[in-house]
């Protein structure tokens, strides 16, 4: 099939450095917030290694492995029509060697339907990125505050606040650019130095915590949808409450299903019946992908 000609695509997102507006990138997992999230205009879908915290629950990215981004980018891959869809490099996927980073991108690309990969870090990476980009797959850098290091760092802590810290996270940042990498996230940063590492580099700067002054942003999903509760940090905003209305939409159901008040007949199957000319057939399962056997039984079908 053709791309859709509003496709997000690498050259789009290198020219919203110039001009045009800022780039808005936000972490997905299914296909089901996919298709909500590309819908609402999303231009990039990062299927990123957060999943292991929000979606897997563990306290840290370090366990996710390329195969479990491959299974979430697939679909994610699916549902999605505009966004370009990015896969983050989990730990130990790009840092063995060169050769090794640059078969996972591949198999990334090949097997979990992405269109770029990012990876965390600076000078240290810069030979891996321009492989990876020499060989025609699309690169998002990350500095700053790199999650894949929290012990390094000593817990998730913003980075880059002295001078001389600054100074480092800069030319990083600079490394990932002369490496080949077509755009640049910037983790917990101070906003100034979100602003200086902007101005120094010709590829767009996407921030999370990392103040107003980046070419883009990006916010976990669950973050500014207001469902991951356990923690908010101060860089996020929430746009809707969804953990509170799912929270009461389910005591509602269970109490509906305690008392009996769900399912009534509206929400209930008939028998078959004879047909009387001029009626509407039967009872029509309302079920958008009905599972095999579950949709309308074979004498409603038209
Ligand atoms: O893993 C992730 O979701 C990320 C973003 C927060 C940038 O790296």
């Amino acid at each position: 099939m053709a791309p859709k000609t509003d496709k997000v695509t690498v050259p789009a997102i290198r020219a919203r450095k110039q001009g045009g507006p800022k780039i808005a990138m936000i972490t997905c997992y299914d296909a089901t917030m996919a298709r909500l999230l590309d819908e609402g205009g999303a231009d990039v879908l990062l299927v990123g290694d957060s999943m292991g915290m929000v979606v897997q629950g563990l306290p840290t990215t370090l366990p996710v492995t390329v195969d479990e981004i491959c299974y979430h980018g697939r679909a994610v891959a699916r549902a999605t029509e505009r966004a370009q869809i990015v896969s983050d490099m989990p730990f130990m996927s790009f840092q063995v060697s060169s050769e090794k980073a640059l078969e996972n991108a591949g198999r990334l690309l090949k097997e979990g339907g992405f269109e770029a990969v990012k990876l965390e870090g600076g000078e240290s990476v810069a030979e891996t990125i321009h492989r990876i980009a020499s060989a025609g797959i699309p690169v998002v850098g990350h500095v700053g505050l790199t999650p894949q290091s929290v012990h390094a760092m000593g817990g998730f802590r913003v980075q880059g606040k002295s001078e001389d810290a600054a100074v480092r996270v800069l030319a990083d940042a600079k490394a990932v650019e002369q490496a080949g990498a077509y755009c640049i996230v910037l983790e917990g940063l101070p906003a100034d130095l979100g602003r200086r590492i902007t101005e120094s580099i010709d590829i767009p700067t996407i921030g999370i915590g990392a103040g107003p002054h980046c070419d883009g942003q990006v916010l976990v999903c669950y973050d500014f949808l207001g469902m991951y509760r356990n923690l908010k940090p101060k860089f996020v905003k929430r746009y809707a409450e969804l953990g509170d209305a799912i929270v009461d939409a389910t005591s509602r159901y269970v109490a509906e299903v305690q008392s009996g008040a769900f399912p009534d007949a509206a929400h209930s199957f008939g028998m078959a019946r004879p047909h009387t000319e001029g009626e509407p057939t039967g009872d029509k399962a309302r079920v958008t992908h009905p599972p095999a056997g579950y949709g309308p039984a074979d004498d409603e079908k038209a």
